[in-house]
């Protein structure tokens, strides 16, 4: 394997340690009210202390009506600053860099006591969820919670604000064709479909200072059939740009599955089936690595910009030679970092091959129900979400999706 995945890279002027990066994961680990605690502290720091270039925050919900999941972090109040500049703090001493994600939810929150806001009252393709049309004035409220929500992630010390613009959430919805159904100035043609995404772009490039670097995740395209086309999403993406954005994250548009975005068993051959106890997956042929490349490639090919990838990065040769190739400035990994919260420590000193995790996806399956964490490993923990499972435990506390 050559250097290109540890050598030092930048973004937005800031400079990283190496391009490895632990992309957005959900904690379950803030409190009642969205408050960061010693526990969530306490788990970034042990990446940050292991090497990892860059941290991104899983996505901190920036207005109350924008909550996904019970225990998620908030960015929603002036009082959140100083558990977030905590977190900071605790990160950047041991030289990561750590960006904040602000979200909202949209139709696709699972929190049942919050009412959520859509573009269009559509079914939520992942929950079946259905709301009613934002009103101007809710649009309004939002991309203003949007700028708040960056204003504290730079008050709190972190190192930039990533734009959560993917994956189905709100401003993925309102990008979709198929979850935008308006007829006036904020859907219907792409155009018009550009409208929302660009608002919160322009308003949170506002809301920070200059050199504070501004990145966005873009659901490139959607997962349901006359869905978003890439084609679209690069074009968005280059406006983005334009606007002062400093980098992109390439994932996917509105999701039917959980797995849309975070594929299962990528790379797990029978050997290693095996050995994790994944006896179903013994007789099928692992899924491929890095599944949203050829999308980084063609945003690569089109916007002079830095790019993310996330999705599937399993082998050291694999990440490497994304970087080499020039398809991505940085890999994005979640769930290795869930069972192995210092392999990028490990990769530095020289692991190769294939990472532990093998994209099960318990972990994924437990959010808002358990702190993050990973199911396979000790053993005992798979007894303990089989019992979980079996007793009804994850068809309590919060909406369940469709697949
Ligand atoms: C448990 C879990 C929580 C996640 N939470 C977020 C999140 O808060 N924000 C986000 O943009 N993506 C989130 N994702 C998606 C990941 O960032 C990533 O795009 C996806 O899992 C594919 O990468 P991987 O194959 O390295 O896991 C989450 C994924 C998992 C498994
Ligand atoms: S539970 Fe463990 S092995 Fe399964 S996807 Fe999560 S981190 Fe990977």
């Amino acid at each position: 394997m050559g250097v290109a995945l540890v050598e030092p890279g930048s973004i937005g002027g800031v400079e990283v340690r190496n391009r490895i990066t632990r992309a957005a994961t959900s904690e379950t680990m803030a409190a009642q009210d969205g408050t960061v605690t010693p526990q969530l502290i306490a788990f970034y720091e042990r990446i940050a202390r292991n090497q990892v270039g860059l941290l991104i925050t899983g996505h901190l919900y920036c207005h109350p009506r924008g909550q996904y999941a019970p225990l998620q972090t908030g960015v929603h109040d002036d009082a959140k600053v100083r558990g977030l500049s905590e977190l900071a703090v605790a990160c950047k001493r041991h030289g990561a860099r750590i960006f904040g994600q602000i979200a909202h939810a949209g139709s696709q929150s699972r929190v049942p006591e919050v009412e959520p806001l859509a573009p269009s009252p559509v079914p939520n393709a992942l929950t079946g969820r259905m709301v009613g049309e934002a009103t101007e004035e809710e649009i309004a409220e939002t991309i203003d919670a949007f700028a708040k929500g960056a204003r504290r992630v730079a008050e709190a010390g972190f190192d930039g604000v990533h734009i959560h613009a993917a994956n189905g959430y709100l401003i993925s919805e309102f990008a979709s064709p198929l979850a935008n159904k308006r007829g006036d100035a904020w859907g219907g043609s792409a155009q018009a479909r550009d409208r929302f995404p660009l608002a919160i772009a322009k308003a949170v490039r506002k809301a920070v200072p200059d050199d504070f670097p501004v990145t966005m995740k873009i659901g490139f395209a959607d997962a349901p059939d006359g869905g978003l086309t890439v084609a679209e999403s690069v074009a968005r993406a280059g406006q983005v740009v334009d606007l002062g954005l400093s980098g992109i994250e390439v994932s996917i548009g509105v999701m039917q599955a959980p797995t849309d975005s975070a594929n299962a068993y990528v790379a797990v051959d029978r050997k290693r089936a095996a050995q994790d106890w994944l006896i179903h997956r013994l007789f099928s042929e692992p899924r491929p690595e890095a599944y949203f490349r050829p999308w980084a490639r063609e945003l690569k090919a089109d916007v002079d910009t830095t790019v993310l990838l996330a999705g599937g990065m399993r082998t050291t040769e694999t990440m490497n030679d994304v970087v080499a190739s020039g398809d991505a400035d940085f890999v994005a990994m979640a769930r290795p970092f869930i069972r192995e919260p210092d392999i990028a420590a490990q990769i530095v000193a020289g692991r190769r091959g294939r990472v532990d995790c093998t994209s099960c996806n318990l972990c994924l399956r437990h959010e808002g129900h358990h702190p993050l964490r990973c199911w396979r490993i000790p053993r005992r923990r798979l007894l303990q979400h089989a019992v979980y499972r079996l007793t009804g435990g994850l068809r309590r506390g919060l909406l369940r999706t469709q697949r």
